[in-house]
């Protein structure tokens, strides 16, 4: 059963209790939190602040952060503290991403490990089996609203295949580009949560229904 992540890099911030409430009512069991420092990634974002703000708002849902920084080890401890369940960051940042899984794993966080768009999954077969998830980017890491890189869709789909033969439950994110033409396609291949911004947030409609609907796409995946 694939689930939908709701990112709240397209949140109205003047309306983020609002917002994050009428996802949670549309049945968002997860909400995805993009920490970007300018560094790593060109663009800022957020970070412990409002992480507090979203624990705050929605107690009980399943926080994901997703950290595009550079030497994420520095932050696994402060953002489990504060609310994160599942946390990932990019293996393009960090030498000891092995050491980094082990210790979010120390933290109580479920770890993952984040990859652009042009690095293999090959690169975790080595610790796929420590991993809650692998976060594949399907988009260039950055910013919300970008267009679903082609090809994308192999990668999800060889990925499942590797999981389904070693007999592991690890969870495949996908995360960017998605909207309504190709979220149930994309759950078809083996993505299991499906993180989307502009596509829950960035419409005129209600956002309950919104988030409603796009979970029932991919529920039988
Ligand atoms: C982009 C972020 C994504 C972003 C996706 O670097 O990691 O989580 O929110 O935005 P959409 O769904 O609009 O492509
Ligand atoms: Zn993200």
């Amino acid at each position: 059963m694939a689930k939908l992540a709701p990112s709240i890099l397209s949140c109205d911030f003047s309306q983020l209790r609002e917002e994050l409430l009428a996802a949670e009512e549309g049945g968002a069991e997860i909400i995805h939190v993009d920490v970007m420092d300018g560094h790593f990634v060109p663009n800022f974002t957020f970070g412990l602040p409002i992480l507090k703000a979203v624990r705050k708002i929605l107690p009980r849902v399943t926080i994901d952060v997703h950290l595009m920084t550079d030497n994420p080890r520095l932050y696994i401890a402060d953002f489990v503290r504060e609310g994160a369940d599942m946390i990932s960051f990019h293996l393009e940042a960090s030498a000891d991403y092995s050491l980094i899984v082990d210790e979010i794993v120390e933290y109580g966080g479920k770890p993952g490990v984040a990859l652009a768009p042009g690095t293999p999954w090959q690169c975790l077969s080595p610790i796929l089996d420590k991993l809650y998830y692998v976060h594949l980017m399907t988009v260039h890491p950055g910013f919300g609203g970008q267009k679903f890189i082609p090809g994308m869709e192999d990668k999800i789909a060889s990925l499942r295949q590797e999981i389904r033969r070693r007999g592991l439950s690890t969870e495949i994110e996908i995360d960017g580009g998605v909207n309504d033409q190709n979220i149930e396609y994309l759950a078809s291949c083996g993505a299991s949560i499906i993180a989307a911004g502009s596509l829950v947030f960035a419409h005129q409609e209600n956002i309950a229904a919104r988030v409603r609907m796009l979970s029932e796409k991919i529920r039988p995946y």
